[in-house]
């Protein structure tokens, strides 16, 4: 029998417990042994719920256990999980964990000191919910130099956007919503301004490209600047508005980023909706594939969560994640990148379109109804450095959203 411990009995943590009651026996079989929860560390009470004889409330306990094996840290937040970990993993007990914030601030180190016991930090819940995306990074696309991550990472904001999209509901109700179904972070700053999304592109690069990708180098927008207005501009041009986050290699430079976008009913995460996540990967032998599921809420995640308990129990003496070294991978200046833009600005379209055209160059002019005073346009492909110079010399600019070309 193999004893685990659980840190954290909220969201992900109840899910984890329920997942291993339910799913018991083919659990075990896949394990290879019977997993068993001995603890769960709570700074609460949970009178009448069966965990309860299993809860305890100093740390510990856990730690000093030699019969625990593996523990699942689901508390969040970096303090005290980084200390946590980081003794869990030093005593030579595997850790797994859905803390995203934790990987991308600690991962490297965290990954060393687990690699040097010959025991695992497995993280697969830390990037796109339920969805399998860091195992094939670690053990399917070896062949492969990745050069491209595109993914639709944050459950809580695609949400928003299709529940925006669809409905026309407004920004404050769906994030509420999203909050009730357990997708939202504890702070949902983190998810509506980006940052959520930012830490994940930073894990999958980092182990795409096997260095250290810094996220607070990554160019980040949220999705609190998209209105109503934008939406029907979208859909007037037949695209969808979802955030994304990308890592690319383009010869030498990488370039990072997370920002809403346009795409195009083309492109494979154009219908990627609700709290679904997606991840297109390109590899240069592979080609393209990519990875869709549930990207949040408690089951979704605590499936994945589990995924890494398996596998650890199944490699107590053996650690099986790649390469994450801790040397700093050098982002390049995202003001190089190009793409198209959607521009709404301020006037007339038939009296202020030569003056965007003496500036852009040739674009796609689009209007909406519902809109007053204003119109929109598509420009060709320029750098963001092009389009700043520009949106200054027209100085009539409402606001932008980058378009996805595929
Ligand atoms: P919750 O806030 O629902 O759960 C965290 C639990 O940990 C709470 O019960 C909290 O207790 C407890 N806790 C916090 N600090 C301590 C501590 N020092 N000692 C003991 N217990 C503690 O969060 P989630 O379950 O939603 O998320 C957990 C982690 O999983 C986060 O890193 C999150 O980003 C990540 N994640 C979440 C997903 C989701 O869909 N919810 C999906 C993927 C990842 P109390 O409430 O009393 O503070
Ligand atoms: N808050 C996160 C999201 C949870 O909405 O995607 C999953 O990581």
């Amino acid at each position: 029998m193999i004893q685990i411990a659980v840190l954290g009995y909220g969201t992900v943590g109840s899910g984890v417990v329920e997942v291993i009651n339910t799913n018991h026996s083919s659990i075990n079989k896949k394990a290879g042994e019977e997993i068993n929860i001995k603890y769960v560390l709570d700074l609460r009470d949970f009178p009448g719920d069966t965990i309860q004889e299993k809860i305890v409330h100093d740390y510990n306990v856990i730690l000093n256990d030699p019969e625990v094996r593996i523990v699942v840290e689901v508390m969040g937040g970096v303090e005290p999980a980084y200390t946590y970990t980081k003794q869990a993993l030093l005593a030579g007990k595997s850790v797994c964990t859905s803390n995203k914030e934790l990987v991308a601030r600690h991962g490297a180190e965290l990954l060393e000191i687990a690699r040097e016991r010959n025991i695992n930090y497995l993280f697969e819940a830390s990037c796109g919910g339920g969805i399998p995306i860091i195992r094939p990074l670690n053990s399917s696309l070896t062949a492969d130099e990745i050069d491209e991550i595109t993914g639709i990472l944050n459950g809580t904001t695609n949400y928003i956007l299709t529940c925006m999209f669809q409905e026309g509901a407004e920004f404050d109700v769906v994030l509420k919503r999203a909050q009730e179904l357990g997708y939202a972070e504890r702070n949902p700053e983190a998810d509506v301004e980006g940052y959520d999304a930012c830490r994940k592109i930073a894990i999958l690069s980092s182990l795409a490209f096997g260095q250290q990708v810094d996220y607070e180098d990554i160019y980040t927008e949220g999705i609190t600047g998209i209105t109503a207005a934008d939406i029907l501009y979208a859909k007037k041009l037949g695209m969808s508005i979802k955030l994304l986050a990308y890592s690319k290699k383009e010869g030498n430079c990488f370039y990072a980023m997370v920002a809403p976008a346009l795409l195009g009913p083309n492109d494979p995460l154009y219908s990627v909706n609700g709290v679904f996540n997606a991840i297109f990967v390109h590899g240069n032998v592979l080609g393209d594939a990519m990875f869709y599921g549930s990207g949040a809420g408690k089951l979704p995640t605590a499936s994945a969560v589990v995924s890494d308990v398996v596998d650890e129990a199944k490699h107590l003496h053996r650690s099986i994640m790649s390469f994450w070294s801790s040397q700093k991978l050098e982002l390049t200046d995202i003001s190089h990148s190009r793409k198209p833009f959607f521009v709404r600005a301020k006037g007339e379209l038939s009296r202020d379109l030569p003056k965007v055209q003496e500036i852009f160059g040739p674009v796609t002019p689009v209007t909406v109804e519902g809109t007053q005073g204003e119109f929109g346009f598509v420009t060709e492909v320029i750098s963001e450095a092009e389009y700043q110079e520009k949106a200054e010399k027209l100085g009539t600019v409402i606001s932008r959203i980058r378009v996805r070309t595929v």
